[in-house]
């Protein structure tokens, strides 16, 4: 609940129950993990944190607790990164976590403000409109004409409701932020207080307050930060997923999920055939056969896991509504091939050499070359 004002709005949920909710945020979703951590959590916790360090590290990478509840693995990586983002959040610096689309940056970021301070809402969506009032604060004109400037008049954004709780703000795509507006955050960072000179106040951020910060490096040259910005913040990289394997746990966890809560009628996914999409991911991503015997062009967009999942997860829609309820080759192609060829014309030579080369050839893979066929059929 952050609205403070017109607070009818906010509550048009009311009596719905947190289940009909379309998406819940990670606080609700993983409540009974986070309660159960929060039960056995005897370390040292910073100032205002609902979890210690090592309760947080378990949240994100799951784990067994001493007494036997089991924790679910919310990233899927190299623990050591996690451990450096939560450490990071501990100290005075601020959190970047960087790297290209459909790393989990964003996942990381909702997540560890949820097991931190249990309120992963408090963001701000970067985009090249976003004016400096939705990171400071912002005024109810009606209210500023009727009384003038006043505390009522005030409308408090994520990041002030952040300082003010000593929580974590989140900022999403912060190279896309025009360079001036991003200077805003540089005295919230080093000084941590938000002056409000039309009261002659300010406000100065209580323990426990940080702010996590996602870019995207397809972004860059956007709005490179500077570098008085670079230096208060450190920088964690999420690569894409190592081996096949990873991917394709994050894959299949993650459509599991999806399917469950979208309630489509559908057989769990074959693991075969999220392993070919994955295949077919990696391939054209790297440029080469998972066997490494044959080049393949790569394509203009990104493919990359969160592309995997969506690709799975239409999939499943298609088999559930119209096809049989079990997912084929047929229900992922116009998917498939839609995250793939982004550009139609380079991406479509890319992609048909790839159904020639690559595809055709592989034995067990005769009912996909064919689904993919007749999706795309030669100009
Ligand atoms: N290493 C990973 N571990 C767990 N989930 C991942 C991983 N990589 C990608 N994902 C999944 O990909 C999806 C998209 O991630 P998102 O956070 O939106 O990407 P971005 O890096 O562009 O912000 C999420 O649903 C997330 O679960
Ligand atoms: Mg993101």
């Amino acid at each position: 609940m952050t609205i403070t004002q017109g607070s009818e709005l906010n509550e048009t949920n009311i009596g719905d129950s947190v289940d009909a909710v379309l998406r819940q945020h990670a606080e609700q979703q993983y409540a009974e993990e986070l309660a159960e951590l929060a039960k056995i959590d005897t370390r040292q916790r910073p100032p205002n944190w609902q979890l210690s360090p090592w309760a947080v590290r378990t949240y994100l990478m799951g784990g067994k607790l001493e007494n036997g509840f089991e924790i679910s693995p919310k990233y899927v990586g190299n623990a050591r990164l996690i451990e450096i983002a939560v450490a990071t959040l501990a100290t005075d610096r601020a959190l970047l976590l960087y790297g290209v689309p459909g790393t989990a940056k964003s996942w990381v970021s909702e997540h560890l403000a949820a097991a931190i301070t249990g309120d992963s809402t408090l963001l701000v969506q970067g985009t090249a409109g976003t004016d400096e009032n939705s990171i400071r604060y912002g005024w109810n004109y009606a209210r500023l004409l009727a009384e003038g400037p006043s505390k009522n008049a005030l409308v408090v954004s994520p990041m002030m409701h952040a300082m003010q709780e000593g929580k974590l703000a989140r900022i999403e795509e912060l190279t896309r932020i025009p360079s001036e507006v991003q200077d805003t955050l540089i005295t919230i960072l080093s000084e941590k207080t938000l002056p409000i000179p039309e009261l002659n106040t300010e406000v100065q951020a209580r323990k426990g307050f940080n702010v996590i910060a996602t870019a995207n490096n397809r972004d860059k040259g956007v709005n490179e930060l500077s570098s008085a910005l670079t230096r208060r913040f450190n920088t964690v990289i999420l690569p894409l997923p190592a081996t096949m394997e990873e991917e394709i746990a994050i894959v299949s966890r993650r459509v599991d999920s999806l399917g469950k809560a979208l309630e489509i009628p559908v057989e769990k996914p074959a693991l075969e055939e999220i392993r070919r999409v994955v295949t077919i991911f990696r391939e054209l991503r790297n440029g080469v056969t998972v066997e490494g015997t044959t080049k393949v062009k790569v394509p203009s967009g990104t493919l990359s896991t969160a592309e995997a999942i969506s690709v799975i997860n239409s999939g499943l829609a298609m088999a559930g509504y119209y096809g049989d309820g079990e997912l084929r080759a047929s229900d992922l192609a116009a998917g498939l091939i839609g995250a793939i060829v982004k550009d139609p014309v380079q991406d479509r030579i890319v992609w048909l050499e790839y159904l020639q080369t690559v595809v055709k050839g592989r034995r067990d893979w005769k009912d996909f070359y064919r689904a993919c066929n007749e999706v795309l059929t030669p100009q």
